[in-house]
Formats: C-alpha cells, sequence, structure tokens
C-alpha cells in the first residue's frame, strides 16, 4: 500500500515537486516515476486530483507572466531558464534578460531541434554571427575573453562574459588580440537533471 496522498508529506511538497514526484519517482520508496508512461498533460491533471484530494484547489505553479502559456513543462523549464541553469544572465526573452548572448524570443521558428539541441550541448560547434568572442593578452599576460562588441584602429571593445561591462583596450598596450574558437555559452545544458532538461526544452519550443 502506498502513503496516503492526503498525509502531512504531500501536502508539504510544492506544486513543482509534486509534479517531480509523479513524474521521477523517489528513489528508495518504490513509487515509480510515470514521466514515460503519461504525457505532461496527464501527470499535470493527476497532480491536480492529487490536490483535489487534498482538499486544495488545484495547482498554483508560479508563473510571472499569466496567460502566456499554462503548461505546466512550460512553466517549469522558465523557472530553470530563470534560475538554475541561469540561461537568463546571457539571453532576452519577453524584453528581460542579459545581452551576451541573442535573443531568443521567436526560436522556435528559426532554429530547427537538430540546431536546438546542438547550440544547448555544443555551444562551440557553431557560433551564431555577431556573437563571436575575443581574447586580450594583456602585456603582463592575464588573458580577458568577452564578446567581440567594436573595432578600430586604435582599439578593440569587448563586453564582459557577464554582460555588465564594456571594456576598452587600446591595441598598442596589449600583447595580443585573437578571435576564440569557444563559444561564451558554457555547458550548463549537460549538468541539468533529465526532467530540467525536457522542462528547459518545452519553454524554448514555446519562444
Ligand atoms: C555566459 C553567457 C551565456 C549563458 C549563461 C547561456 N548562454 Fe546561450 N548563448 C550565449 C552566446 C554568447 C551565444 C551565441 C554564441 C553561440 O552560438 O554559441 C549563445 C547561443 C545560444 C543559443 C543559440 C541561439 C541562436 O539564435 O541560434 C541558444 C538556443 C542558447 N544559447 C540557449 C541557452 C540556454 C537554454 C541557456 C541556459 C541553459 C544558455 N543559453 C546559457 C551565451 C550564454
Amino acid at each position: 500500500m502506498g502513503k496516503p496522498l492526503t498525509d502531512g508529506m504531500a501536502n508539504r511538497l510544492s506544486d513543482e515537486d509534486l509534479l517531480a514526484v509523479i513524474t521521477e519517482g523517489r528513489s528508495g520508496t518504490g513509487m515509480a516515476g510515470w514521466g514515460d508512461s503519461f504525457s505532461d498533460e496527464e501527470i499535470f491533471d493527476m497532480a491536480t486530483y492529487v490536490r483535489a484530494l487534498q482538499g486544495k484547489a488545484g495547482l498554483n505553479l508560479a508563473d510571472d507572466n499569466a496567460g502566456i502559456s499554462d503548461d505546466p513543462a512550460v512553466l517549469a523549464g522558465e523557472d530553470v531558464f530563470n534560475g538554475r541553469a541561469g540561461c537568463v544572465n546571457c539571453h532576452t526573452y519577453r524584453d528581460q534578460g542579459g545581452s551576451v548572448g541573442p535573443v531568443l524570443d521567436g526560436l522556435s521558428g528559426r532554429l530547427p531541434a537538430a540546431a536546438l539541441s546542438e547550440a544547448l550541448l555544443n555551444p562551440s560547434a557553431s557560433i551564431v554571427s555577431g556573437f563571436g568572442a575575443k581574447i586580450v593578452e594583456q602585456e603582463d599576460g592575464t588573458q580577458i575573453v568577452g564578446r567581440f562588441r567594436n573595432d578600430s584602429e586604435l582599439a578593440v571593445q569587448l563586453q564582459s562574459s557577464d554582460g555588465r561591462r564594456w571594456v576598452t583596450f587600446f591595441k598598442d598596450r596589449v600583447k595580443l588580440i585573437i578571435d576564440s574558437t569557444e563559444s561564451l555559452m558554457p555547458d550548463v545544458y549537460a549538468s541539468l537533471n533529465a526532467l530540467e532538461q525536457q522542462q528547459l526544452l518545452a519553454f524554448l519550443n514555446s519562444l
């Protein structure tokens, strides 16, 4: 027999965690995950049913953009994007976010699925035009990497990879300025768990 769904434990789970328990199961408890057998919608319905048994109105997932999507996977993916994965530090969507990487509005329309997974899994394989990085090596040997912004006869300007500063380097005062073959985008996607990756993809595909 399973634990009653109305016990304190299930009551205290956040809606996101409840969805995760149903989707992934719970290790060490014999509760299997249902993510492979049911669609996101069906899992959402199950979680809503659990809340009904607990006498609650339904699921209340965090949503800064009410009305834009009510798909729980998309909303959870948006949380991953803005939270744990930190994508929003470099990418803007719906007018919020950073400017080191490309704006992601309309992404699903312009990037086929294969190109999207390559952009996430292997960012340096092909670098979006205009978003390349340069490496400046200073006289003392320290290297600075940033998004290449401007070039003139006298100076080169880089945006720091956290996006916060634009720094000008005078060409006659540095040792070397070279194009980087590495993307400024870190390998964060690979470090997410399978559910987070799936949610993040659902969110990106909604853009
Ligand atoms: C430190 C900054 C940074 C972070 C953090 C970052 N990216 Fe990027 N991203 C970039 C840059 C710069 C590019 C463009 C260069 C390239 O093609 O790799 C890019 C490219 C992309 C592209 C390809 C866009 C296009 O128009 O083809 C996608 C999709 C993307 N990032 C998604 C993400 C997601 C999702 C996350 C979070 C898991 C993330 N990025 C985290 C900097 C970042």
